[in-house]
């Protein structure tokens, strides 16, 4: 088959060479946006007096009609063309004669390429804010039902001190208004229009890409055409923020994985979203939340690719640059589906309060043990040591904080009255901690509200 580029070669492409470089076989996941760019490059040719109404209204008509054959999967891609903007082009020159020809005045692939990629990348941003969004509800619908569960904080995977599981659902739902604050922000960035800037140096033809902008939809231009037909800092920087997701995601995966074990035991994952073993008749495993964690090696893999394929290359496009679809669209993908699964996770999730609360006690509770002595003058450093040596008494004798007598306590402190049994309660000592963002029921109902209103919850 000739080439749109044929003219000046005087050999067929070799067989290897079309299976090496093509790319439609992933980037017609950018038809719709291409030809949506299309009609708004053939009007944007007519407003510039280059295309007669007649040529532009033929053009935008056979545009159409091969854009109802895409959406009904009809259309016969073809790989010797190389790409998805070239199996359109070579389509619509079949249907429309000549005037085919015309499509391309005035624009580079180079041009055309990035501006499909910014097409979709608005609409994949806006998705994945709907899927945090989504997800943010859940947490907080979650939040909202656990403000009385009480379980030990871990740091080091220690138990640390008694928190409601309101807040760590609130903390989850605190990471991912982060993160869709990120895809806002880079879609700012992203809805630039490059079209116009040509293959780098700008085009001689009159168009007025303002009005190209304003029948595409983008917010402003890209402001100087060799930056536009160069750079891809702004899938870079998507990526980035779908590895950062991932990330937040997996460490959520990771939590209820652990919590969802015999040892702990301290949620049920619901059956439907769990798998079985082919051996051991006992499994039941949470592979969707495995799998959360596991993909979010993808997302980093592909931040990591598209900085790597940037590096090196001379200014400006360099063929280089069709690197960057697959790990946009794999980011895409992946990111959705696990902020999708991640959801169905936290809304099928049954608590087991009583188990979390059999661990909340204890030991759980002796920073305030010391921090009581503090209140009576003692300074932090000695109540700590004191308190230490409360915990190695009864690790040694093998007994609870709770069991101890007030007597047994007087032994390590004169200080010690009655009112510090009052500190063996979780739900006590976690109301203690006041300060804003703390653990508190009362602080804990305050953020509620909060995140209730930004949610549109409330
Ligand atoms: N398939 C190419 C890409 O994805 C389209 C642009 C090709 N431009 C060129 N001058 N060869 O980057």
């Amino acid at each position: 088959m000739e080439k749109p580029w044929s003219g000046r070669f005087s050999e067929e492409t070799d067989e290897f060479v079309e299976e090496f470089t093509e790319s439609v076989s992933f980037d017609r996941e950018l038809a719709l946006r291409d030809i949506e760019q299309d009609i708004a490059h053939v009007r944007t040719l007519h407003k510039a007096g280059v295309l007669s109404d007649e040529e532009a209204k033929k053009l935008v008509e056979g545009l159409k009609e091969i854009e109802r054959d895409i959406r009904e999967g009809k259309f016969e891609w073809k790989r010797e063309l190389e790409d998805v903007h070239m199996n359109v082009e070579f389509e619509l020159t079949k249907r429309v004669g000549d005037v085919g020809g015309k499509l391309h005045t005035g624009r580079s692939r180079n041009d055309q390429v990035t501006t499909d990629e910014r097409l979709w990348l608005k609409e994949a941003i806006e998705d994945i804010v709907s899927l945090l969004k989504e997800l943010r509800k859940a947490l907080v619908h979650s939040a909202e039902n656990s403000l009385d569960v009480i379980l030990p904080a871990y740091t080091h995977l220690q138990r640390a001190q008694p928190i409601r599981l309101a807040h760590y659902f609130l903390a989850f739902r605190e990471a991912f208004l982060k993160d869709t604050e990120r895809f806002l922000d880079c879609y700012r960035r992203v809805d630039e229009l490059p079209l116009g800037s040509g293959a780098v140096a700008g085009v001689d033809f009159p168009l007025d890409r303002h009005y190209t902008a304003g029948l595409l939809g983008f917010n402003r231009l890209v402001r100087n055409s060799i930056y536009a037909t160069a750079d891809r800092d702004f899938i870079a920087e998507y990526l980035f923020a779908c590895a950062l997701t991932g990330m937040h995601l997996s460490r959520l995966a990771e939590d209820l994985i652990v919590w969802s074990s015999e040892e702990f035991g301290y949620v049920d994952l619901p059956d439907k979203l769990c798998t079985g073993s082919s051996i051991m008749p006992q499994k039941k495993n949470p592979d969707v939340l495995e799998l959360i964690r596991g993909k979010t090696g993808r997302l980093y893999g592909n931040h990591l690719s598209i900085l790597t394929t940037l590096k090196g290359l001379p200014t400006a496009y360099n063929r280089d640059l069709q690197e960057d679809k697959e790990p946009l669209f794999d980011s895409t993908r992946t990111l959705r589906g696990s902020l999708f699964g991640m959801r169905k996770v936290i809304e099928g999730l049954s608590l087991r309060k009583d188990r979390m609360y059999a661990n909340a006690g204890n030991f759980v509770l002796i920073t305030d043990v010391a921090n009581y002595l503090v209140e009576k003058g003692v300074p932090f450093r000695k109540a700590h040591h004191i308190a230490g040596a409360i915990v190695a008494y009864l690790l040694e004798k093998g007994k609870r904080l709770e069991d101890m007598t007030l007597k047994e306590l007087k032994n390590f402190s004169e200080l010690f009255e009655e009112d510090v049994m009052e500190l063996f309660s979780p739900e006590k000592v976690a109301d203690r901690r006041r300060t804003y963002g703390g653990t508190s029921r009362e602080e804990l109902l305050r953020m509620l509200e909060v995140a209730k209103k930004e949610e549109g919850l409330s």
